[in-house]
């Protein structure tokens, strides 16, 4: 077991909670939940009305609902509620593609630009329950428009830029969007993403999208659909500055966020007002232990949950200066975070391991350069951490002065679950460590049996409801309870594998569904099995996951042709592309390899758990294939796995 660091003298003087103080709030926060958060919910959030009961939750019918009865505004809670005493206080810092490319944005200005947004929203026709598409590089339009939307009871569904036109295609059919918000052009290190040109393609016969906005990102021209795009920038100049919030309940949607899973097309994991906001903003608070003159750079793009809760809701809701980060960690070289920490005197950082594993390889020069004395906390999510990029971060980046906040959660769980309190949890490497107040993490057996005390492995699960859970799968409440509950009854169960240490400390260890955590981008292997399927060359795919340097995990992809037994380059390319156009680059498989067949068993399912051994490159012991319908098509394909390019 690796050694276990202590908490970094700077960062306990300040912290809110202290070593002593964790376990005892724990013990509240779980014995009497519902008095704990009502407490927080008073503390953290201004309420239009308060609510009747503070939680009704039963995993059975699959029921979660928090402050029913109660009554506010998000973005009254980010913006207005801040004006009278932080007006002049930047919101946000928006960092472009060039280096020292850089708006900034008070309370105020920001107020300014969401109501005019939300006013042009309105003027669209968009009312209060309409859902609305943003399809937006990481520019701060991106956070108005969601603001925007939220001020006016709109439903935001933010889809990724990376994704292609028929993956926001099926977003927009899932949830009936009625107005879609893009920009021409986006700028990616020496990029042009054609976001518009997407877009056309995405929406085109598409009853239900009534208006296409257009951000002018760059000078690039774009063919404009009349009736139906408009460029915001002209439109903006008409509408006024003041805009009312439409006040919602506590339970009412406020944004949808589509995420993979073992199996179908994509989920829309729906969060709503109250709840997601108090439980984003106290995470933010704890978590990063963020005080009000800190300057706070989350390195996510808001196209994935990290974005949504720890750039925009948490740090606005608590009055922070936000940083926004449109390029990439590489651009111009790999000095890029430091170089914005340095110039910007970034206090708390939180990027994703895979970001720390391509930066760390360059060598430590680019680093070294710049001064971070800055930097207090340094935070990290997606994916489990090695213990190589985790000291790399403590060591070279933190300089042993920093806490390290190993996060764990999903895009179901709105925020945080299991981490470290800076000032109150001494760190391991590798291991997400504690569970956050009111989470109690449970282990389980392949029977479901909760596995109690120390030294235990098995399925991660959650026994009780807080307040940022996901509500339902937007439009399949079934899916909902099938996906997260129906497998061990009373419990969330995550999907994850885990293991508690001897000191309770949490290890995740990483999916056991079929969901590829690729350069922390979830991805399901049934999605891009049936991409490659059309692209018209293959019968049948199997996609597993496998070790890669930077990416933590790679796509590996089982190909049987049509008709043939060895593939060439064109059938490569082929494949690559029809994933390109069905789901997007981030899907691109690292290695394909053609097959004969696949490994079934006499009913037909197929053995991913060898498929994964072999991607492994581990082929001694594949265990027990007597089951296999045709056990010889395993050497087969063990003979062609070892020329296979990779
Ligand atoms: C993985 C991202 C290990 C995990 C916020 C989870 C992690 C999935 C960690 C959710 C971590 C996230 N250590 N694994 N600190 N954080 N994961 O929905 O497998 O994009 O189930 O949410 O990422 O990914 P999602």
């Amino acid at each position: 077991m690796s050694k276990s660091y202590d908490i970094p003298e700077r960062v306990l003087e300040r912290a809110y909670i202290k070593p002593g103080d964790y376990n005892e709030l724990y013990e509240e926060s779980i014995s009497n939940p519902d008095k704990f958060w009502g407490r927080l919910a008073e503390e953290f959030i201004s309420w239009e009305q308060k609510w009747d009961k503070v939680s009704d939750c039963d995993y059975s019918k699959a029921q979660v609902r928090w402050f029913e009865g109660a009554k506010l505004s998000v973005c009254y809670n980010c913006l207005d509620r801040h004006l009278e005493t932080r007006g002049d206080k930047t919101a946000i810092i928006w960092e472009g593609n060039e280096p020292g490319e850089v708006k900034s944005y008070t309370y105020r200005d920001l107020h300014r630009e969401v109501c005019r947004f939300a006013n042009l929203l309105k003027a669209q026709g968009v009312k209060r329950g309409d859902r609305v598409a943003i399809y937006l590089p990481m520019i701060p339009e991106l956070a108005i428009s969601m603001l925007a939307c939220a001020r006016i009871g709109a439903i935001h569904s933010v889809i990724f830029g990376g994704f292609s036109a028929d993956s926001i295609r099926d977003r927009i059919l899932d949830s009936t969007c009625k107005l879609v918000i893009t920009a021409n052009q986006g700028l990616r290190a020496n990029k042009k993403i054609p976001l518009k040109d997407t877009v056309d393609r995405a929406v085109d016969g598409l009853d239900c999208v009534e208006k296409v906005l257009v951000c002018r990102r760059t000078d690039a021209d774009v063919t404009m659909k009349e009736g139906r795009d408009l460029w915001i920038e002209e439109q903006l100049q008409n509408m006024s500055a003041e805009c009312p919030c439409e006040i919602m309940d506590a339970e009412d949607p406020l944004f949808i966020l589509y995420t993979s899973g073992s199996t179908g097309k994509p989920k829309g994991v729906l969060h709503t007002q109250g709840g997601y906001l108090l439980y984003t903003s106290v995470t933010h608070k704890y978590v990063f232990d963020y005080h009000e003159e800190d300057v706070y750079f989350c390195a996510a793009d808001i196209g994935w949950i990290t974005g949504h809760s720890y750039i925009v809701y948490g740090p606005l809701c608590n009055g922070a200066t936000t940083l926004m980060f449109e390029s990439i960690p590489t651009y111009p070289d790999a000095g890029r975070y430091w170089d914005v920490v340095s110039r910007h005197k970034v206090n708390i950082f939180y990027t994703a391991p895979t970001a720390i594993r391509a930066i760390a390889k360059e060598g430590r020069e680019y680093v070294d350069k710049y001064d971070l004395s800055s930097l207090r906390i340094l935070g990290t999510v997606g994916e489990p951490i090695n213990e190589d990029a985790w000291l790399w971060y403590y060591e070279v980046v933190g300089k042993k002065q920093c806490a390290i906040v190993d996060t764990w959660w999903q895009t179901e769980t709105g925020g945080i679950l299991i981490t470290p309190l800076p000032g109150a949890i001494p760190t391991k490497p590798g291991s997400a460590t504690k569970p956050f107040f009111g989470i109690k993490p449970c282990i389980v057996d392949s029977d479901g049996n909760r596995l109690e005390g120390n030294n235990v492995s098995g399925y991660l699960c959650i026994e009780r409801s807080w307040p940022g859970q996901m509500r339902t799968v937007y439009g399949d409440h079934q899916r909902f309870f099938d996906t997260y509950f129906s497998q061990y009854p009373g419990l969330y169960f995550t999907g994850d594998a885990a293991m508690r240490d001897q000191d309770g400390y949490y290890w995740i260890r990483g999916r056991v569904d079929d969901v590829l955590n690729v350069s922390g981008h979830r991805l399901g292997t049934a999605e891009i099995e049936s991409a490659i399927v059309h692209s018209g060359v293959v019968a049948e795919a199997a996609v597993v996951g496998m070790p890669h340097d930077i990416k933590g995990t790679g796509i590996y992809a089982y190909c049987v042709l049509k008709n043939k037994d060895s593939g060439d380059e064109e059938d490569l390319q082929k494949i690559k592309e029809a994933v390109r156009e069905v789901i997007g680059p981030i899907a691109t498989p690292d290695c394909i390899q053609f097959v004969p067949g696949l490994p079934k068993t006499r009913s037909g399912k197929i053995m991913r758990r060898i498929l994964r051994k072999i991607a492994r490159g581990d082929t001694e012991d594949l265990g027990d294939t007597t089951t296999l319908a045709d056990p010889s098509v395993v050497d087969q394909i063990i003979a062609g796995s070892k020329t296979v390019k990779r």
